[in-house]
C-alpha cells in the first residue's frame, strides 16, 4: 500500500488506520467531479495510499467547465505535491504560464499590472513610479508581461535557457483538457469511478451520513464524505443544512457570459481584467483560441444585453454560455464525517483566480487533518476557522477592486464605488490613506495591521492594487537612491528584450522536455 516508498515522503504516520478499528477510515467517497473532486481523489491517493478512494459523479450534471487561470501554488501543488510529471501535463493539457494579472483600469491609460513578484524588492519603487506614470515597470515580470515575453532565451542550436523555474508563475489551463487529464490519472492511480445521481442521503442517529442512494436505487457507503458537488452542496449545504454567509454587501455581481474568440498564435502570459458596464471580462489566453467571461451584475444587466456588450468587446466571439453563481461561504466545510471542498463550501467571483487556490488549501487541510479514526479527535474547530478567515480575507481584497474602482460612467460603477462593504480592510486603508507603499511604513505599523487587516495577498498586493487604481495617499520615498534603481532597471529592460514572446517560449517546453523537467528542481 505505499509504505516505505518514495511516495510515503510526507506521510503522518498517525494516520494510518489500526487493525481492528470499527470506526477507522478506510473507504472516502468523493462526491464530484469537477477539479475539485478529481484533485482532492488524487491528493487521497498519493498522500494517504491505504485510502479506498471513491469519486462519484453524475454525468447528467455538467461540471462549471470555466475557471482556467490559477495562481502559483498550482505548480508545486501539481508537480511536487501530486507528483504530476510537468512533461506529462504540457503534452496533454497544453497550459499557458500566467505571470500575473493585466487590469485595464484605474488612472493609467494601460490600467496597471499585479504581478506575481509583486512582494519582491523593487516593488520599492512602485510609489515614486505611480507618479510618473510608469506604474508598470516597477518589477521583472511586469516588464515581460507590458511586452508579452516569458523569461526563456534561445542560446542557438536548438538550445534555450529558461528562469521560469526562479520566477513565481501559473498555469491557464483549458479546463476541459485539463479534467479529462485528471480523469485519466485517477484511474490510472487507484481511485475507483461511479457515474451516478445521488438522489438521497441517509443520515445516522448523530446526524452523520450514513449513506447514499443512487437515482437507480443503489447504496454507497463510505467512513468519510468529500462533498465536491459544486454549487449545489448537496451534503454540506442541502442535507446537513450548515448556514450560508453571502458576500452580497462586497460582491454584487452574479452571474458570467462565456466564450471563446480566436486569437493570432501571439499569447499573452497573462490574465486580462476589463472594466465593461456592469462587471468586467477576463481574457484567458490558451494555444489555441483566447477564454473569455464577463462577469456582471444580474440586477443591472440582463443575460441579452451582457452577451450583446461582449460582443461588442469581440466581435469573434462564440460558443456562449451562460454561468450563474453567488459568493459567499458556509459557517464551516467540516461537519461530522463531510468535508466540503470547492464551490460546495464556498466562492467568490473570479477577480484573482482564487477558486483553484482555496482548494488546494482545502484538500491540504483535508490531508493534513483527517484522523486514522473517527473516535480519534478530529480539529474540525480549527480548520472550519481557520478556511473560513482566508475565504473573508479573499472577499476584502476584491472588495477593494470595486469600491476603488475609477469608472464611474454607469449606474453599476457608480454603485460599486457608494456602496461596495470594504469595512473588513477599514484599519488598512486607513493606515493607507496616511502613507503608502504599506509595506514602507514602520515595522509596529506593518505588524499591527497584519494582526486587525490580514490580507491573504499581503500588503505588497494591497499596495499594488490601491496605487494602481490611483487610490489617494502621500506616497513614501523609495527606499533605494534613484541611480540604483535607474542602473537595475536598465539591467532588466536589457534582458527583457532578448526574452522570446511567450509562444515561443512555451514551444521551447514543448521540444525540450529537460526544461520541464527543471520546474521539478529543489
Ligand atoms: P463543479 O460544478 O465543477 O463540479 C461539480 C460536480 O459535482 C460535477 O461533476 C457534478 O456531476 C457533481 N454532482 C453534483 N450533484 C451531484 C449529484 N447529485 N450526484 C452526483 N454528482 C453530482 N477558479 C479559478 O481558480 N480560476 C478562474 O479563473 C476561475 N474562473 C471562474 C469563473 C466562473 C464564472 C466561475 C463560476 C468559477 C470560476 N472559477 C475559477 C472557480 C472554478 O471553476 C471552480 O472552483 C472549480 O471548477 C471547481 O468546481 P467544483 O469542482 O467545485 O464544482
Amino acid at each position: 500500500d505505499g509504505e516505505g516508498g518514495p511516495r510515503d515522503a510526507g506521510i503522518d504516520p498517525a494516520s494510518r488506520p489500526r487493525k481492528d478499528d470499527p470506526r477507522a477510515i478506510r473507504r472516502v467517497g468523493v462526491i464530484g467531479g469537477g477539479t475539485a473532486g478529481y484533485l482532492t481523489a488524487l491528493a487521497l491517493r498519493a498522500k494517504r495510499p491505504w485510502l479506498d478512494v471513491t469519486l462519484v459523479e453524475s454525468t447528467g450534471i455538467p461540471i462549471i467547465g470555466v475557471g482556467e487561470a490559477t495562481t502559483p501554488s498550482m505548480v508545486p501543488f501539481l508537480h511536487h505535491y501530486l507528483g504530476i510529471d510537468p512533461d506529462e501535463l504540457y503534452r496533454a493539457v497544453a497550459p499557458t504560464w500566467k505571470l500575473g494579472i493585466r487590469f485595464d483600469w484605474g488612472p493609467h491609460p494601460d490600467g496597471f499590472m499585479a504581478p506575481f513578484d509583486w512582494g519582491s524588492n523593487s516593488v520599492g519603487v512602485l510609489g515614486s513610479l505611480a507618479t510618473q506614470g510608469d506604474i508598470n515597470a516597477f518589477t521583472l515580470q511586469s516588464l515581460l508581461m507590458a511586452q508579452d515575453r516569458a523569461p526563456v532565451f534561445d542560446l542557438g542550436d536548438g538550445e534555450h535557457l529558461s528562469l521560469m523555474k526562479r520566477m513565481p508563475f501559473a498555469y491557464h489551463l483549458d479546463n476541459a483538457r485539463f479534467v479529462r487529464f485528471l480523469t485519466e490519472l485517477a484511474a490510472q492511480r487507484g481511485v475507483r469511478h461511479v457515474d451516478a445521481t445521488i438522489a438521497d442521503v441517509a443520515l445516522d442517529a448523530d446526524g452523520w451520513v450514513d449513506h447514499l442512494v443512487t437515482g437507480d436505487g443503489d447504496r454507497l457507503d463510505f467512513d468519510c464524505y468529500v462533498d465536491c458537488s459544486g454549487f449545489r452542496s448537496l451534503l454540506l449545504g442541502k442535507t446537513l443544512g450548515v448556514p450560508y454567509v453571502p458576500f452580497t454587501d462586497s460582491l454584487k455581481t452574479d452571474r458570467a457570459i462565456t466564450a471563446v474568440v480566436p486569437h493570432d498564435g501571439r499569447i499573452k502570459p497573462y490574465t486580462r481584467a476589463t472594466t465593461m458596464d456592469a462587471g468586467w471580462c477576463w481574457t484567458i489566453p490558451t494555444r489555441d483560441e483566447d477564454h473569455v467571461g464577463y462577469v456582471h451584475s444580474s440586477q443591472f444587466l440582463d443575460e441579452d444585453a451582457a452577451t450583446a456588450e461582449l460582443s461588442r468587446l469581440y466581435p469573434e466571439a462564440h460558443r456562449f454560455k451562460t454561468v450563474r453563481f453567488r459568493s459567499g461561504r458556509h459557517e464551516e466545510c467540516w461537519r461530522g464525517n463531510v468535508i466540503a471542498i470547492g464551490n460546495s463550501y464556498a466562492f467568490v467571483e473570479p477577480l484573482e483566480s482564487s477558486g483553484l487556490m482555496m482548494i488546494t488549501l482545502g484538500i491540504l487541510s483535508l490531508v493534513g487533518s483527517l484522523p486514522a479514526s473517527w473516535d480519534d479527535p478530529a480539529p474540525r474547530g480549527v480548520v472550519n476557522a481557520a478556511l473560513a478567515k482566508k475565504w473573508d480575507e479573499i472577499r476584502w481584497f476584491l472588495s477593494l477592486h470595486y469600491r476603488f474602482n475609477t469608472r464611474k460612467d454607469t449606474e453599476f460603477w457608480r454603485d460599486a464605488r457608494s456602496s461596495t462593504d470594504v469595512s473588513g480592510l477599514e484599519p488598512l486603508l486607513e493606515v493607507y490613506r496616511g502613507g503608502a507603499p504599506l509595506r514602507f511604513r514602520d515595522p509596529i505599523v506593518r505588524g499591527f495591521l497584519e494582526a486587525t487587516a490580514p490580507t491573504f495577498y499581503g500588503l505588497a498586493g494591497v499596495d499594488c492594487l490601491l496605487l494602481g487604481q490611483g487610490l489617494p495617499t502621500r506616497l513614501l520615498p523609495m527606499t533605494e537612491p534613484v541611480e540604483s534603481w535607474a542602473a537595475r532597471k536598465a539591467a532588466a529592460d536589457s534582458l527583457v528584450a532578448q526574452a522570446l514572446p511567450a509562444e515561443q517560449a512555451l514551444a521551447a517546453f514543448d521540444t525540450e522536455p529537460r526544461l520541464n523537467a527543471e520546474l521539478l528542481d529543489d
